[in-house]
């Protein structure tokens, strides 16, 4: 089969690294890939944004299945684009339609399908800019703290801010109101704050049934001790040992289920990923997010963790018999954590050399922000690097992890020396 894959970070390479095992892969392009993902197979200068561009590769190479790895295509509607016309209509899309990116391209979507299918979350509320002084009063008189704030739109995993101080709340919500995220932030969603540990659950499915993938935590934050601002990962580890299956029980009952049979109620086109962000609250579960795509740097260690072929698994998808595949998981845990440029998650330079890659043992280093230039390698990104490990138990991995992470080299080059320390 013929197979275009859309993107090219940390999570990209591990598509490609993974798709490119598959028998039933022949030939595997990446829009636009990047050094890493040239490994696997061929990069093509496609802006996975410009539907026309994707549509127009698709029909001209005979592309047989589209595989969307971020979610500004899908939120774009990459889905409906590719269906709309007679030529590409055939081809199967492992991603959801534009209605179903709503999950993620809209908090306040998201959250309105949470209640109507009564999936535990954060208690909320939504407001307007064109209704401001509503809001600010709500922040001033109403709102318990620490309360969270959260722009509507994507906004690069920047838009959510906790505010602790009654003032703090006001004036960020006074600035989100007047565009501080473009249009995403004209609504804004106002939540609960909830406390407790975080986790991912990554769902994969047809419309009809789903599949559960390994879980897996994410480090967010730049600095040691889960301190500083957000980034989009800095580590992950898979399992987190936390997780167990009574936890697990109570996420597929209580979320999963209800939000396959939430889309279908409401006919939503769906035979993709759902990346599902929970906060373990006590010992009950709740949603802190949709995503509708997988996570990165997650997907580096939930894949090199997933033994069935993943080509069977999107065949499975775009027949809608996913119901009748067993995932088969290695039982040996993953983590990854990612080499990041100096000043990253703020301003960060381009066009480091990198080198020490060959030095290399144990661990898969995927690329992230990558480039290759006159046959040099240098960063490009301000996630360079994943180096992602497997051993008998999250610890052992990480030891291997940390050592080759320590191995590459470029200058500026940073990375969380802790991922794990809260397990
Ligand atoms: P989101 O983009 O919705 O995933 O939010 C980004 C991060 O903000 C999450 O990973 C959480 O760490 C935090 N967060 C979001 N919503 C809440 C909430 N209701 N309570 C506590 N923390 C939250
Ligand atoms: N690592 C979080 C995300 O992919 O959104």
């Amino acid at each position: 089969m013929k197979i275009l894959l859309l993107g090219g970070g940390g999570r990209e390479h591990a598509f490609a690294w993974k798709l490119s095992q598959s028998k039933h892969c022949t030939k595997l392009y990446i829009a636009p890939g990047n050094p890493g993902t040239a490994q696997h197979g061929e990069n093509v200068p496609i802006d996975p944004e410009n539907n026309a561009a994707v549509a127009d590769f698709v029909e001209k190479k005979g592309i047989e299945m589209v595989v969307v790895g971020p979610e500004a295509p899908l939120v774009n509607g990459v889905w409906n684009y590719l269906r709309r016309y007679p030529s590409t209509s055939h081809v199967a899309v492992i991603g959801p339609s534009m209605q179903g990116a709503k999950l993620e391209g809209s908090k306040a979507y998201a959250k309105k399908f949470m209640k109507d299918f009564k999936i535990p979350t954060a208690g909320y509320r939504e407001f307007f800019a064109t209704k401001s002084t509503l809001a600010l009063n709500f922040l001033r008189k109403k709102a318990t703290l620490p309360i969270v704030l959260k722009a509507d739109g994507l906004a690069a995993g920047k838009g959510v801010v906790i505010c602790q101080e009654r003032d703090e709340a006001v004036a960020e919500m006074a600035e989100m109101l007047d565009g501080k995220f473009g249009t995403a932030s004209r609504k804004v969603v106002v939540e609960e704050f909830l406390s407790g540990i975080e986790f991912s659950v990554f769902v994969l499915t047809d419309g009809d049934s789903y599949q559960i993938l390994p879980v897996a935590k994410d480090y967010k934050r730049i600095g040691e001790g889960d301190t500083g601002p957000n980034t989009g990962g800095m580590g992950a580890v898979s399992p987190p040992p936390f997780v167990d299956e009574v936890m697990m029980k109570k996420v597929e009952e209580r979320i999963v289920k209800p939000t396959i049979a939430g889309l279908k109620k409401r006919n939503i086109e769906y035979q993709g990923f759902i990346f599902i962000g929970l906060i373990k609250v006590g010992d009950e579960p709740f949603v802190i997010e949709y995503n509708v795509r997988m996570g990165d740097p997650e997907t580096e260690v939930v894949l090199p963790r997933l033994k069935n072929d993943l080509m069977e698994l999107f065949m499975a998808v775009r027949d809608r018999r996913l119901s009748e595949v067993k995932i088969e998981v290695d039982d040996r845990a993953a983590t990854t954590i990612i080499l990041a440029s100096g000043g990253y998650p703020g301003d960060y330079p381009k066009g480091k050399p990198i080198t020490g890659l060959d030095k290399v043992e144990g661990s898969i280093a995927f690329h992230a922000g990558t480039k290759a230039i006159d046959g040099q390698l240098v960063t490009s990104g301000g996630r360079v690097m994943a180096v992602t490990s497997l051993g008998k138990n999250f610890r052992e991995a990480l030891a291997v992890s940390n050592k080759n992470a320590a191995l590459v080299e470029f200058e500026g080059k940073y990375f969380r020396g802790d991922i794990g320390f809260d397990l």
